[in-house]
């Protein structure tokens, strides 16, 4: 993802790693109040503890700045648990194929809705909107059995908040 993202954005910008568990690297690019927005696309479900990402992505932004975050829809998640227990929340095991490629499995941290929203309100982030997307025609020209299994089922979560 790192080597893409470099190829895709050439030398417009800066491309870091970083471990979202832990505390950020401290370099002068990622200076406290700088970013306008924060952007992290299904990254957060990889991480059991959400308040050490949450307080860096509040951290680096300007006030009035954007966060932006897509994450598993606990919807969709609960065919990964016991019982189709809703409430029960941690490390999950699921596997991903690519048009019949070799599924890949993956494990990831399953949450609640409340467990998701209140961690970003408890970071300080006034939340604007809580998006469940739905998919759009195109897919069901290339896949009409997967367009109409996520018309019914939510698979992702979209929230946009702020720094106040
Ligand atoms: C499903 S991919 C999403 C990639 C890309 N953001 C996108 O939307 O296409 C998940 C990404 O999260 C990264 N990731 C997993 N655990 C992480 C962690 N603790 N810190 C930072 N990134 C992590 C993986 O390396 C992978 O690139």
């Amino acid at each position: 993802m790192v080597e893409l993202s470099r190829l895709r954005i050439g030398e417009g910008a800066t491309v870091m790693q970083a471990d979202l568990a832990l505390p950020l690297p401290q370099v002068p690019a990622l200076a406290s109040g700088s970013f306008d927005v924060v952007m992290s696309s299904l990254t957060l479900h990889y991480v059991d503890d959400w308040s050490r990402p949450l307080a860096e992505f509040f951290r680096l932004l300007k006030p009035g700045g954007t966060l932006v975050f897509s994450t598993h829809h606990p919807y969709w998640d609960r065919r990964l648990i016991d019982a189709d227990d809703y409430f029960q929340t941690g490390l999950v095991e699921d596997h991903w194929s690519l048009s019949g490629g070799t599924p890949v499995r993956f494990r990831f941290y399953r949450k609640t809705l409340a467990q998701i929203v209140t961690s970003v309100a408890e970071a300080g982030f006034v939340i604007d909107t809580v998006d469940e997307p739905i998919p759009s025609e195109d897919l069901r020209k290339v896949n009409a059995a997967e367009y109409d299994a996520l018309r019914k089922q939510p698979a992702f979560l979209i929230i946009r908040a702020h720094r106040a």
